[in-house]
C-alpha cells in the first residue's frame, strides 16, 4: 500500500502526465472485466470546456459489455465464487436474519429479469424502485442492469410526492415496491406512498401502468422464491396496510412462480445508461444524474478494492442506503465486482440500543466499516461504554462519507470504535462523482483528523478562487476537477442544458463540485463544506464546517450547526445552533463557554453572535442538516420553501418557537 501513496502523491504532482498514465492504469483494470466487444480509439475521450463546445466524456467507446454479467455470472463460473456469501442480510428487528451467495443472487437475478422482461421493460426503458433495504432491491437494480434497463432507485424514506415528481421526470414505465418495512419501532405503509405518488401521476397526465410489490412484511412462507428465503417477519404488523388495484398492481412472488432462472444478459455499449438518481439541486427541483456502464463499472470496482483495500476474506459493511448513491456504488456494484461478502442492514442504529452496530460488528466479525458523520456523532452522544459492550477485534478500516468529518468526532471514532488499530478513510465524494474522488488509501496515506488527503489516481482537483484564476499552494477556494475519471456523471437526465449549467458555466474547462476547499501546506485537501455554507463575516470567508467543529469540540456539545444571519455592519452574523449532549443543561456559563472556545480556537472573527440550545437539528432522511431551513430559523423568516426531504418537520416549530433574539 505504500508504493501506493507514492503514486497517489505522484499523480497530484505532476497532473499534465495523468490523462495518459489514466488510460494505462485505468486500461490494465480493464483487463479483469469481460467485454463482448473491445474498445475503439481512445481510453478516455472528453470535453471540460464549455467554450470549446459540448460538455462529454466517453469511457472505453465500441466495447460492449453488462454490468451484471461481471458482477455475477463471472464470479460464480469464473471466479468459482458460488457458494461464497453475498449478503448477510439483516433485518430491523434483532434475529431476523438470512444470507445469500453468488449463486443464489445470480439465479434469483435471473429470474426476476425474466420477469420484468415478461412486463415488457425492454432495454433503455427506465424502471422506478422504491423499496426498503432487503435483499431484493440489490435484486430489482441488477435484474434492471442485466436486460439493460435504467434502474432509477428513489430511497424509501422519500414522500409520496417526492417519488411521484421523480417518476414523471424519469418517465418510467414501470414501479417496484413493497409492501411496507419498520425503521425501529415505526411502521412505514410503504405501498400506501407508492399508490398515493401513482395516484398523483395519473392526476398529472402519467399514469404508470404496472406496480410490482413485494410482500416483506405480509410474506407467507409458502410463497417460494427460488434460493434462500428471507425469513417469515418476527412481529405482527396490524397497522399494515396494503391496498391493492387490480388494474396496476402485480404481486413480486406470484410473477415469479414459473419463471426460469437463467436470462441471457443484454449486452451494452460502454455509454449505455446504466442508472439515474436523484440528487436535490439548489433550484429545488431534483436532478436525476445519470451513470454508464463501463466507466462508473470500473471506477466502483477500483475505488472499493483501494479505498477499503479489500481482501477476499473480509466482512464488509456500508451502513448507507441503497437508496442514496452510497448504497449503489459502495453496496452494490463496487463489493459485488470485487466478489465481496457484505452485511446489508435494514434497521437502525440506535435500535433496539444503541450498541445495535458493534453487536454486529462481533457477530459477523465485520472487518471494513463505512458509515458517515452524522451517525458518528449521534452515537457519541451515548459515550464510549455502549462500543465498548462489544470487542469490535476484527475491524481493519473505519470509512467515513457525507459531510466534512469534524476532527471530534475522527478522533472518537479512530480511538474509541477502532481503538487507534484502524485507518480512517474519509473519502469525499458525491452522486455526481460515481465513486470516491478524494481519500485516503489505508495505512499508506499518513492521515490527518478531518482531512479528505489526496485525490484517487486518475483525479486531479485545483482550488480557484472567486475570478477562476488556479491557486497554488496553501490556499483556499473552489473545489473543481481539471479532468474526467471514468466513473463521473455523463447528464442531467433530461436535462442536458442544467447539467452544463450545474457543473460547468462558473468556470469553463472545469467540473465544479459546489465545495469550499482549503490545501494546506502539505498538500492535504480539506473540504470546508458547501460553497453556498460559506459564510462572509466582515469580508472573511469562513466555512460553518470549522465554526461547528469548535463548537463540537466542547464536551457538552453533540451536535452544532451554524449559519449566517444578515447583519448590519458586519455582513453576516454567526447563528450556532447546538444540541448538547444527554442529559447537559444549558445555561449562561456554557453558552459564554462555547463563545470563548470558539474564539479561542479560529479567532474574534468567528465569535458566535447567537447560540439556540436546539434539541434536535432539521435533517434530510439521509442525516444531512438543512443549513437553508436553519438560515430561515435564524431570520425568523416563515417562507421555508420545499421542506419535502425533512425526516422530521415537528424540529422545525420547536426552534422557531426558541429563536435567539438577542447576540449573546
Ligand atoms: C456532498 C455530496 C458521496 C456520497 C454521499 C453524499 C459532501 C461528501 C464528504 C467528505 C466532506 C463530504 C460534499 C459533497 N461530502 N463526502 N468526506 N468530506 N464533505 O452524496 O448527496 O451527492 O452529497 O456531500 O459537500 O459535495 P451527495
Amino acid at each position: 500500500m505504500l508504493s501506493l501513496f507514492s503514486l497517489q502523491l505522484w499523480s497530484w504532482m505532476c497532473p499534465s502526465l495523468t490523462i495518459l498514465y489514466s488510460a494505462e492504469f485505468w486500461g490494465d483494470i480493464a483487463k479483469d472485466f469481460f467485454w463482448k466487444t473491445k474498445h475503439t480509439g481512445q481510453f478516455l475521450d472528453y470535453n471540460f470546456d464549455v467554450t470549446k463546445g459540448e460538455i462529454f466524456v466517453k469511457c472505453m467507446g465500441g466495447a460492449s459489455t453488462n454490468i451484471c454479467y461481471n458482477l455475477l455470472d463471472r464470479n460464480v463460473h469464473e471466479k468459482k465464487l458460488g457458494d461464497k456469501v453475498a449478503f448477510y442480510w439483516l433485518g430491523n428487528e434483532p434475529g431476523d436474519e438470512m444470507m445469500v451467495t453468488y449463486r443464489e443472487l445470480l439465479q434469483r437475478v435471473c429470474q426476476f429479469a425474466n420477469v420484468l422482461k415478461s412486463q415488457g421493460v425492454k432495454k433503455g426503458d427506465c424502471v422506478s424502485i422504491y423499496m426498503p433495504m432487503v435483499v431484493e432491491l440489490v435484486i430489482a437494480m441488477l435484474a434492471c442492469a442485466r436486460i439493460g434497463a435504467i434502474h432509477s432507485i428513489v430511497f424509501a424514506g422519500f414522500s409520496a410526492e417526492s417519488l411521484c415528481e421523480r417518476i414523471l421526470d424519469s418517465q418510467c414505465s414501470l414501479l417496484i415496491t413493497a409492501d411496507g418495512f419498520y425503521r425501529g419501532d415505526k411502521l412505514i405503509n410503504l405501498k400506501l406512498l407508492a399508490d398515493e405518488a401513482l395516484r398523483k401521476c395519473r392526476e398529472k397526465g402519467f399514469p404508470v401502468e404496472k406496480c410490482i410489490m413485494l410482500k416483506h412484511l405480509s410474506k407467507e412462507t409458502e410463497e417460494t422464491a427460488l434460493g434462500s428465503q428471507s425469513p417469515p417477519a418476527k412481529r405482527s404488523c396490524p397497522d399494515l396496510q396494503v391496498p391493492w388495484n387490480p388494474d396496476v398492481d402485480l404481486c413480486w412472488h406470484t410473477l415469479l412462480l414459473g419463471a426460469s432462472d437463467e436470462c441471457e444478459p443484454e449486452w451494452c455499449e460502454s455509454e449505455d445508461p446504466l442508472f439515474i438518481l436523484y440528487t436535490s439541486g439548489s433550484t429545488g427541483k431534483p436532478k436525476g444524474v445519470l451513470h454508464t456502464v463501463s466507466g462508473y463499472m470500473l471506477y466502483t470496482a477500483t475505488t472499493f478494492k483501494l479505498v477499503f483495500d479489500y481482501q477476499p476474506e473480509d466482512i464488509y459493511w456500508c451502513t448507507a442506503d441503497i437508496g442514496w448513491i452510497t448504497g449503489h456504488s459502495y453496496i452494490t456494484y463496487g463489493p459485488l465486482a470485487n466478489g465481496a461478502t457484505s452485511v446489508l442492514f435494514e434497521g437502525l442504529p440506535t435500535y433496539p440500543d444503541v450498541s445495535r452496530m458493534w453487536e454486529i460488528v462481533d457477530k459477523y466479525h465485520v472487518t471494513k466499516f463505512y458509515t458517515a458523520p452524522t451517525a458518528i456523532r449521534l452515537l457519541m452522544k451515548y459515550g464510549s461504554e455502549p462500543v465498548q459492550k462489544y470487542k469490535r477485534e476484527s475491524l481493519k478500516v473505519l470509512g467515513t462519507v457525507g459531510e466534512p468529518i469534524n476532527p471530534e468526532a475522527w478522533l472518537w471514532y479512530y480511538n474509541v470504535v477502532g481503538e487507534k488499530r484502524c485507518p480512517i478513510v474519509d473519502t469525499f465524494w458525491q452522486t455526481e462523482t460515481g465513486g470516491h474522488v478524494l481519500t485516503p488509501l489505508p495505512a499508506a496515506t499518513p492521515m490527518k483528523p478531518g482531512s479528505a488527503t489526496f485525490p484517487f489516481f486518475g483525479v486531479v482537483p485545483a482550488i480557484l478562487n472567486e475570478s477562476g484564476e488556479e491557486l497554488e499552494g496553501p490556499s483556499e477556494g473552489y473545489l473543481v476537477f481539471k479532468q474526467p475519471w471514468p466513473g463521473v456523471m455523463r447528464t442531467v437526465y433530461g436535462n442536458y442544458q442544467r447539467f452544463e449549467t450545474t457543473y460547468f458555466k462558473k468556470f469553463p474547462g472545469y467540473y465544479v463540485t459546489g465545495d469550499g476547499c482549503r490545501r494546506d501546506k502539505d498538500g492535504y485537501y480539506w473540504i470546508t463544506g458547501r460553497i453556498d455554507d460559506m459564510l462572509n463575516v466582515s469580508g472573511h470567508l469562513l466555512s460553518t464546517a470549522e465554526v461547528e467543529s469548535a463548537l463540537v469540540e466542547h464536551e457538552s456539545v453533540a451536535e452544532a450547526a451554524v449559519v449566517g444571519r444578515p447583519h448590519p455592519v458586519k455582513g453576516e452574523s454567526l447563528y450556532c445552533f447546538v444540541t448538547l449532549s444527554e442529559g447537559v443543561m444549558y445555561n449562561h456559563t456554557l453558552e459564554a463557554q462555547l463563545k470563548k472556545q470558539v474564539r479561542e480556537k479560529i479567532g474574534a472573527i468567528a465569535t458566535p453572535d447567537y447560540i439556540q440550545n436546539a434539541p434536535g437539528l432539521p435533517k434530510t432522511r439521509s442525516g444531512k442538516i438543512m443549513r437553508r431551513v436553519l438560515r430561515k430559523i435564524a431570520c425568523n423568516e416563515r417562507d421555508l420553501g420545499d421542506i419535502s426531504t425533512l425526516a422530521d418537520a415537528s424540529v422545525v416549530e420547536q426552534l422557531f418557537q426558541n429563536r435567539c433574539t438577542t447576540a449573546v
